[in-house]
């Protein structure tokens, strides 16, 4: 399988150390810069208050299976995490959709690290991805109420 790049992440995070740990934590400002060839995939996605951003995690090498996430001292299984250690290295983000102009958009609450390739961008619709009755496994209890 071969994944090329459709752009390019523009964030305020230059390395690993300073960048949130997800999205909900950031008000940071970015910019996603996407390859002319696809602008005109950016045809109506003015209309969407969010966007999934799907990005390279380029500066992870390697993965272990069993990780100790930053909410708990613990290790858990690395696919019952977000750390961004991870054999295919993918990265996915919701973020707000503040602005476009022609091929680069303007969003707020980034949590990817400058430069992070763009693999995909799809709009965030509740009815698509919420759920009523959700369980969050080891993460109950560790996270603010909504
Ligand atoms: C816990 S991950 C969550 C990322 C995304 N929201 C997700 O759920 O897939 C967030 C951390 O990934 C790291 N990160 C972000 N972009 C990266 C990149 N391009 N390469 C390596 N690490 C990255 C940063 O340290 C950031 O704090």
């Amino acid at each position: 399988m071969i994944v090329k790049p459709i752009g390019v992440i523009s964030s305020p995070f230059k390395n690993r150390g300073t960048a949130p740990i997800q999205p909900f934590q950031s008000k940071a400002i970015g910019k996603v810069t996407v390859h002319k060839k696809y602008q005109k995939g950016l045809t109506d996605i003015d209309g969407f208050s969010h966007i999934i951003l799907l990005y390279q995690f380029h500066k992870s090498k390697g993965y272990d299976l069993l990780v100790r996430p930053y909410l708990d001292d613990k290790l858990k299984g690395l696919f019952a995490t977000r750390a961004p250690r991870r054999p295919n290295q993918i990265g996915m983000s919701v973020v707000e959709l503040i602005g476009r102009k022609d091929n680069v958009l303007t969003v707020k609450g980034i949590d990817a690290l400058d430069k992070s390739p763009l693999l995909d961008i799809k709009p965030f619709v509740p009815h698509f991805s919420a759920r009523k009755k959700v369980k969050i496994g080891w993460l109950k209890g560790k996270l603010p109420n909504k």
